[in-house]
């Protein structure tokens, strides 16, 4: 059993994603599996050409020359893959993006019409992972991931089946708060991680997450009006300061 997550924060290794992956990815190992987190960041990932050669020339295989061969393969070898990215701009990160649109060479260009009338591409490949996605915004509160849910979408491409679990967490910048700043906070961290390492395990010992996990995935961290405090406190210094 193997889980990959693609983490595609631009701070890598330092992103409030990678705290929530790390934590899922433990989970997952204590019940067994053999994980891997990739950083988008690190990898040598160009842009979709929209030349179409996946489709036509050399069906299944993009003209680009980079690291994504080797990642599509990585995807395709895993039995769950789960996508991180923080909220940019209300949506998934470029890097997160762009990866995805590099996924063109697992379609083929015969579109088929859906039950409710939307298309889609046949896909080439006949079994795909399971598929599961992380997003932390910087704000509080529940609006931050209406566009993001559009994430679905591509994950149904990939699998009529849809993700097997999406984790949307607010406040994602109170995530590495240290005990120095609020214990508390700290304290309310520490379950948040319980709950992703418990996220981790079901799914890789049950093939799915109870909704109890899932709720508590989405437990309150803090208030909108701690977290704004603690945000504008820092810019209201800032202010003070001049800059
Ligand atoms: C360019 C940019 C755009 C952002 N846009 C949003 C946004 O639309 N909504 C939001 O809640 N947070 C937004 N944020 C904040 C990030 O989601 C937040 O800092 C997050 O915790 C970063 O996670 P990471 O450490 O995993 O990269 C933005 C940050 C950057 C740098």
């Amino acid at each position: 059993m193997k889980v990959i997550v693609f983490n595609g924060s631009p701070r890598g290794r330092n992103s409030n994603s990678h705290f929530m992956v790390e934590s899922l990815l433990e989970g997952a190992r204590q019940a067994g599996a053999e994980t891997e987190e990739v950083f988008l960041i690190e990898k040598d990932i160009k842009y979709c050409r929209g030349c179409f050669v996946c489709w036509g020339t050399t069906p299944g295989r993009c003209a680009i020359k980079d690291d994504m061969a080797d990642l599509i393969d990585l995807f395709l070898d895993s039995d769950y893959v789960g996508m991180a990215t923080p909220v940019y701009g209300m949506y998934m990160t470029a890097l997160l993006k762009n990866f995805m649109d590099r996924f063109l060479p697992l379609s083929t260009p015969h579109i088929l019409r859906n039950p409710d009338g939307s298309f889609y591409h046949l896909e080439r490949i006949k079994r795909f992972p399971k598929q599961f996605f992380i997003a932390n915004s910087g704000f509080p509160g529940e609006h931050n991931f209406t566009l993001l849910k559009a994430f679905h979408g591509i994950a149904k491409r990939m699998s009529s089946l849809g993700p097997i679990l999406e984790i949307y967490r607010n406040c994602g910048e109170a995530l590495q708060t240290t005990d120095d700043d609020d214990p508390a906070l700290v304290q309310r961290i520490g379950e948040f991680r319980d709950a992703l390492r418990k996220a981790g395990q079901e799914m890789v010992t049950n093939g799915e997450v109870s909704r109890e996990t899932v709720a508590l995935l989405h437990m309150e961290l803090v208030s909108d009006e701690e977290y704004m405090a603690q945000a504008n406190q820092g810019w209201d210094e800032m202010l003070d300061q001049g800059r």
